[in-house]
């Protein structure tokens, strides 16, 4: 099969995918999740070899990394065999980095499987240092289980960085300590502003909006803050910290247009592409992977229509959102 690498109409290589293999999760935070989810059923998730080849078709056409995403992807049943598919691309260098977006929950017990699959680096969300706030945030989660899984991850030999969504009246009152924290461990460090992401009918307290402008203003106020140029082809903008080297993200997806300079493509548990965090224009891929078993060639042609909708920078469009300026759609099923 000819493989042209995939360009969009704005001549951006699309190179990295981020794909999400379950929408399920063992934590209910409160910005994501209602406390009574109803998931998907079974059959309307894309099987693992059904994950492999979408994956191996996107790799095959210019993709070189690849995020693993949920819900929590380590819930999925068997996602080593998965990880260990995946990895062959590695070891064939097709593939550049293989990683994942994890609440950390199971990494105590994946965290070898993933580094011998070749898992360099990974994205560990975690808002707060604090176990009882650790709970009232995950509903469902245990920190200490967290930690046990950050040390195991780096014992392993893989490289972490912290993901904290910035919730005011939260974990403001952390930014400090986690900020030491983090460059005590070697860790590196994001904040989040948080998205509204429908009722989830969550108390007020951890509903409110705490802008990265005020982060970075605190931030400030005690040390010295240089922006840094380099952007990751994402949403993240970094600046260091001078007296401690540390290299903070910051992540405004509500604020920032950050569409210009995307690379990235999201492929949801059931198969959906979406081009753009931002839009709701999305491409079917599981109807021409299922109508095909033997042929990625309806499926690479139904993926090349759809990176031909990938928009422009400009073309963020809020009318396309909810009345509300919410999305109906949900982290834990776009992943993030
Ligand atoms: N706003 C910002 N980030 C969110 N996440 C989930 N829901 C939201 C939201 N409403 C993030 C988590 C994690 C990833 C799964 O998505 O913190 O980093
Ligand atoms: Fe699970 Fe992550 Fe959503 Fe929390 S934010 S419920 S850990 S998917």
């Amino acid at each position: 099969m000819t493989s042209a690498p995939l360009i969009d109409p704005f001549a951006r290589p699309v190179s990295y995918l981020r794909l999400s293999v379950t929408d399920r999760c063992d934590f209910r935070c409160v910005y994501c999740m209602a406390e009574n989810m109803t998931f998907l059923p079974k059959k309307e998730l894309l099987s693992l070899e059904e994950l492999d080849r979408l994956c191996s078709r996107f790799i095959a056409l210019g993709v070189r990394k690849l995020r693993i995403t949920g819900g929590e992807p380590l819930v999925r049943r068997d996602i080593m065999t998965f990880f260990r598919a995946m990895s062959r691309h590695l070891d064939s260098g097709a593939l550049e980095e293989l990683t994942l977006t994890t609440n950390g929950s199971q990494l105590e017990r994946f965290a070898g499987d993933l580094a011998a699959c070749g898992v360099k680096r990974i994205n560990v969300s975690l808002d707060t240092l604090d176990a009882e706030k650790f709970t009232e945030v995950t509903r469902w989660g245990r920190l200490p289980q967290v930690l046990r899984g950050l040390e195991a991850a780096q014992k392993a030999g893989m490289r972490i960085k912290l993901n904290a969504v910035a919730l005011k009246g939260f974990n403001e009152d952390e930014l400090f300590s986690m900020t030491q924290w983090c460059a005590a461990q070697d860790m590196d460090l994001t904040w989040i502003e948080v998205m509204p992401m429908g009722d989830l009918g969550n108390e007020d307290r951890l509903d409110q909006y705490w802008s990265l402008k005020d982060l970075r203003a605190q931030l400030e106020s005690r040390y010295r803050v240089t922006d840094l140029a380099e952007r990751s082809g994402g949403p993240a903008r970094y600046l260091r910290l001078e007296e401690t080297g540390q290299k903070i993200g910051l992540i405004t997806p509500m604020s920032h247009n950050f569409c210009e300079s995307c690379n990235r493509v999201r492929l949801t548990c059931t198969g959906q592409l979406y081009m753009c965090l931002g839009q709701e224009d999305m491409a079917d891929l599981r109807k021409p992977l299922r109508d095909h078993p033997d042929s990625d060639a309806a499926l690479e042609a139904a993926i090349r229509a759809a990176i031909q909708l990938k928009p422009k920078g400009h073309d963020f469009d809020y009318s396309r959102q909810r009345a509300d300026g919410q999305m109906s759609r949900h982290m834990s099923h776009t992943g993030g």
